[in-house]
């Protein structure tokens, strides 16, 4: 068991190390924000097999891919005007929930021939999983602890309710189980483990 003293003892060592090597802790925080985004087309290499769930499948099918297409229709245009936006494709208010919008220094640069991200995904993988630069090898994919430690997060409701909320112009109610049931996609193969 830790006492106070040995957590205590801990701490101070680890100050010491940083006041040792500042550059070390500097290089750890500039580390966590270099996760660059890759885009579906990247994840769905790996992610669309029907043996493990063909998450790129179930994707492109949900509403979650038109999201950032849904803000050109009559009924967004509508909605933008009433308050006063001219073009919801490029409000902030409107983007805020419906793409992920990360900085030309978060996106990574597509390999040859490959679209890499993109912004028309509207909300896509990464909006949920983390920006996937650092954890899209294989070799870090099949080890759970590595993957989150590159990155990955494996959201919950309170993710959903960032988006899911009173502040969505159309919003009418925001059951989890419900709407978790719409966009699933399990692997198969893992559950069966
Ligand atoms: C090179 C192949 C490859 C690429 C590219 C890849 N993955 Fe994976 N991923 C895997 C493998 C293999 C597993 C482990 C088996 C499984 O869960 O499907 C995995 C597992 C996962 C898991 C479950 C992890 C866990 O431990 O619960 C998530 C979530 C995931 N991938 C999301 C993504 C996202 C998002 C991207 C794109 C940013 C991506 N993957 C890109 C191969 C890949
Ligand atoms: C970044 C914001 C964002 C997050 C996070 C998010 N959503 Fe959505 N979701 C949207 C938007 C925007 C739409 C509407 C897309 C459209 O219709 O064009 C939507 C639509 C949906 C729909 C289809 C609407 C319907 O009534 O059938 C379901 C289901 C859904 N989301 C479930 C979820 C679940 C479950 C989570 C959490 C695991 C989640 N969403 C997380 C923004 C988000
Ligand atoms: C707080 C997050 C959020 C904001 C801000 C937001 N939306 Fe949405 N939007 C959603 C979600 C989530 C959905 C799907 C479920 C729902 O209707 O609440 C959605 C759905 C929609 C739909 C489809 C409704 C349907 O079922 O046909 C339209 C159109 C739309 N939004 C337009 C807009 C416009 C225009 C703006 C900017 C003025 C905007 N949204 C701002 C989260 C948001
Ligand atoms: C709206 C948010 C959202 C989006 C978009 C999304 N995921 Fe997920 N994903 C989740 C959640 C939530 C889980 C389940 C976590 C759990 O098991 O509790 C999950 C689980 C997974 C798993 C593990 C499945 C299993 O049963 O082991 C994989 C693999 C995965 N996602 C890949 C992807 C890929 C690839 C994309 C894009 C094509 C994607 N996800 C898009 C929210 C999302």
């Amino acid at each position: 068991m830790k006492t106070l003293a040995s957590i205590f003892a801990v701490l101070s060592l680890t100050l010491i190390a940083f006041q040792a090597n500042p550059g070390v802790a500097a290089e750890e925080a500039e580390e966590a924000v270099t996760h660059q985004y890759i885009g579906v087309q990247a994840c769905g290499m790996c992610h669309k097999k029907a043996k493990t769930g063909d998450q790129l499948k179930q994707w492109q099918e949900s509403r979650h891919a038109q999201a950032f297409a849904t803000l050109a229709t009559e009924k967004a245009q509508t909605i933008a005007t009433e308050r006063g936006i001219e073009d919801p494709q490029k409000a902030a208010e409107c983007l805020q929930c419906h793409v992920t919008q990360p900085a030309a220094a978060e996106i990574a640069t597509p390999r040859k021939g490959k679209e890499g991200f993109l912004v028309e995904h509207g909300v896509q993988c990464e909006t949920c999983h983390g920006a996937g630069s650092d954890y899209k090898s294989r070799k870090v994919m099949k080890d759970h602890d590595a993957s989150i430690a590159a990155g990955l997060t494996i959201p919950d409701e309170q993710l959903c309710l960032t988006c899911h909320n009173d502040k969505s112009p159309t919003f009418t109610g925001f059951d989890f189980d419900e709407m978790w049931a719409k966009v699933n996609h399990p692997n198969p193969a893992r559950a069966a483990e």
